[in-house]
């Protein structure tokens, strides 16, 4: 039998459990041009809280009745497609499922000599690259500058944090947790690390944490956070806006400072962006993350939930703060 979770209503706010529908069906049967996926891994990112809302977006809104789909690592069972032989490991966007058939598209062959398949779904996948082409692409981060992450302990953040570490900056995190505090200034190298949820006074905290004011801020959360940084940003900074954690569930938006006219007064640049706007240089990055993995510059850690029927619990999960890096579901053994 295959389980597969279905979305069946769209959420006001915070979702939950009854958002969602598990149903057991039969093992589908794959036709000429397919191939059948038994799902190893299971990614569960923020982003899908955007898209179970109809809100207009970049990425299409789930269709109610019909299977959640998210990023996958599975080994192909069979296959009537030439590009695919059983027994390849691959990573795509495929249904919430036990196993799943694609006609190809949008899935890629991953490599175990590569390194561990699940790093395709963080570090050497889609959170990898959004924290590269942010940084390196918006925040164009110099030797000597503060560079201020928010959402720091998560799987774009602790990226994010590293390679500036790498361009020679001086790194501050911004994460809901001592534990994620102590495991981004021991375990990765950042300079300082700020719990926002039990620190008095945040502006206070940025500002002894940042003695040079911020010069980059890649912004994961959004919210009172951001502009607590806001208020320390330097001439000529640049913001990445890459989430807005802290808004994804939210009924009416948050009354908040304008931001403009810091932006104004500091000659400054913020730019939202997503990862698929850089997609022309995936290859030159992830040969680029991959050799830094590799070396032992960029090193991440996963949170793993055992169990598909746990995989709704995982994603809500991401909105209560229980991962440390890249939260993920282990659906079957390799
Ligand atoms: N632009 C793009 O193309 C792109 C691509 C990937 C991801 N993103 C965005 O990047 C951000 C990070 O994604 P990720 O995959 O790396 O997730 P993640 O950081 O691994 O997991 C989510 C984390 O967000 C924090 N969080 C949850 N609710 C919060 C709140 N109300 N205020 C502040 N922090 C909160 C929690 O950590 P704490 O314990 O620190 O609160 C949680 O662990 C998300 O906003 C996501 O939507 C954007």
């Amino acid at each position: 039998m295959n389980r597969v979770i279905y979305f069946k209503s769209r959420p006001k706010g915070m979702p939950d459990e009854s958002n969602f529908e598990m149903v057991k069906e039969q093992i589908p049967e794959i036709q000429d041009g397919e191939v059948l996926i038994k799902t190893l891994y299971i990614s569960v990112d923020p982003y899908m809280r955007g898209r179970m809302s109809d809100a207009k977006s970049y990425a299409e809104p789930y269709k109610v009745g019909e299977p959640f789909k998210g990023g996958i690592v599975g080994k192909v069972i069979e296959s009537k497609n030439d590009k695919f032989q059983a027994e390849q490991y691959v990573e795509g966007i495929l249904n919430w499922a036990e196993y799943s058939v694609s006609n190809g598209s949008g899935i890629r062959r991953i490599k175990p000599e590569w390194g561990p398949i699940t790093t395709s779904l963080h570090v050497l996948g889609m959170p990898g690259l959004t924290a590269y082409f942010g940084l390196l692409y918006i925040g164009q981060p110099k030797e000597g500058e503060t560079v201020v992450v928010s959402g720091a302990s998560g799987a774009v953040g602790t990226v994010v944090g590293q390679i500036a570490k790498l361009k020679g900056c001086r790194v501050v995190g911004i994460a809901g947790g001592d534990d994620k505090c102590a495991f981004l200034t021991n375990e990765l190298g950042f300079d300082a690390a700020i719990n926002y949820k039990t620190v008095e006074n945040l502006r206070k905290a940025l500002k002894e944490a940042c003695p040079n004011g911020v010069d980059v801020y890649f912004d994961n959360v959004g919210g009172a956070v951001s502009d607590a940084v806001m208020s320390r940003i330097n001439f000529q900074s640049r913001t990445a806006i890459c989430g807005q954690i802290s808004q994804y569930n939210l009924e009416k938006p948050e009354l908040a400072p304008r931001v403009a006219g810091q932006l104004l007064k500091t000659s400054s640049l913020m730019k939202g962006f997503i990862v698929s706007d850089y997609a022309e240089h995936n290859k030159e990055a992830l040969i680029q993350l991959s050799q830094w993995v590799r070396e032992g510059k960029i090193k991440y850690r996963e949170s793993v939930v055992e169990g598909f029927e746990n995989t709704v619990d995982a994603f809500l999960g991401l909105f209560r703060g229980d991962n440390i890096g890249k939260q993920l579901v282990k659906v079957a053994e390799e």
